[in-house]
């Protein structure tokens, strides 16, 4: 894969390797924005045609990127504010409940915690050592279940779910799958369409390689008759244009959920960030990670770290975290980023999380720092 100085000018800096917090942007993408600012800043409202029509190829390559049609994605606010939508527009009845894991990142509890205004019950799903496995998921799941509420990777161990084992779950009770999806849509190849995902919410602010506050809702077109949408907006209706013939008919796709104006400047993050990936390709962007997070786990061992993310084939994600008993994980996370590597920790474990710009010398890099500090 050709160098990724130019595209990447953090690369210049620091090797970031805390994708899974948020990314530094590639280049196209910061003069994306800058363009459509100085375009507003230059000319107002001049440029409007052009910006639909950049909202339009993003609502496509987003599409793309996760094997969903144009008409099937809704811009969003954040992760949360998709999965807002969907846990409110599901038609509940009185008693059914959500499933969701007691480890799951707060943007995938608190929606489905709030429902109990409407008397559907939460049911925590109990991980095991931070790991979830389909049995325990269907040792809660039951005929009144309307909601399996799964993050695809996790954000604290980095185990990625089995989404069509989840999917044929929550289906064979009359539930709907619900992902969280941003701690793997931009990393790791995906076919929502295949696989039985019903909603899938992410923001751009992390594998996406785009800015926060904008992000996508995937809404599949077999389910989007059922829901009821919470909120109607003027333009999510049929006529938004008419703007005093108020006819509360909302768009036959997806962008019924979109309630108001667009953040027309994070879409333009989102659509040149989304060009990139699909530029790369999912598949080459999913084999590099795994390539350079093998790399990690390879060197980790080696100093004598523990790895406390599942190492299984099909539960491996862009997210490594480890810990070693010499060195506490705010210190190594410390001495990492007084050498230029960004890195974070989450419950006492040092978290990882490269992309597939990063390269073999940063990884070695990262290692001798952690090698210096366990005294390995
Ligand atoms: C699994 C997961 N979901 C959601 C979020 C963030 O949600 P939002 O985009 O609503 O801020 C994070 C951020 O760390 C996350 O790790």
């Amino acid at each position: 894969m050709a160098t990724w100085e130019n595209e990447f000018p953090v690369k210049r800096e620091c090797a970031h390797f805390n994708h899974a917090g948020m990314c530094p942007l590639p280049a196209r993408v910061a003069e994306a924005v800058s363009d459509m600012v100085d375009g507003q800043r230059d000319r107002g409202t001049a440029d409007y045609p052009k910006w639909q029509k950049v909202a339009a190829r993003g609502r496509r390559r987003i599409g793309k990127l996760i094997g969903a049609a144009a008409d099937e994605i809704a811009y969003v606010k954040s992760t949360t504010a998709g999965l807002i939508i969907a846990a409110e527009s599901i038609p509940w009845i009185e008693g059914d409940n959500a499933v969701v894991a007691n480890i799951e990142f707060p943007a995938n509890v608190y929606p489905w915690l709030n429902l109990a205004r409407r008397d559907v019950e939460t049911r925590l799903v109990p991980a095991r050592d931070g790991h979830l496995t389909l049995d325990d998921y269907a040792n809660v799941v039951d005929d009144r279940t309307r909601a399996v509420a799964v993050s695809w990777v996790q954000f604290a161990t980095g185990q990625r779910s089995d989404l069509a084992a989840l999917a044929e779950l929550a289906h064979s009770h009359g539930a709907y799958l619900v992902v969280d999806g941003i701690q793997g849509m931009g990393a790791l190849e995906i076919d929502v369409e295949a696989l039985g995902v019903d909603l899938l919410a992410a923001d751009g602010h992390k594998w996406l390689l785009s800015v926060e506050g904008c992000g996508a809702l995937y809404v599949s077109r077999r389910i989007l008759g059922d829901l009821e949408p919470f909120w109607l907006g003027w333009t999510g209706v049929c006529n938004a244009m008419d703007f005093l013939d108020y006819c509360p008919e909302p768009l036959p796709d997806a962008k019924r959920f979109e309630e108001g104006s667009l953040n027309i400047v994070g879409i333009h993050a989102l659509d040149a960030a989304a060009g990139l990936l699909l530029e790369v390709g999912p598949a080459d962007i999913e084999r590099r990670i795994i390539a350079l997070t093998d790399r990690l786990l390879e060197g980790l061992r080696v100093l004598d770290c523990t790895i406390t993310s599942p190492l299984g084939a099909r539960e491996r994600s862009g997210i490594i975290c480890f810990q070693h008993r010499a060195a506490a994980s705010e210190e190594i996370v410390a001495a990492l980023s007084a050498s230029g590597i960004v890195t974070t920790d989450r419950f006492d474990s040092v978290r990882l999380s490269p992309h597939f710009y990063n390269d073999e010398d940063e990884v070695d890099r990262c290692l001798q720092v952690v090698g210096e500090i366990v005294g390995a």
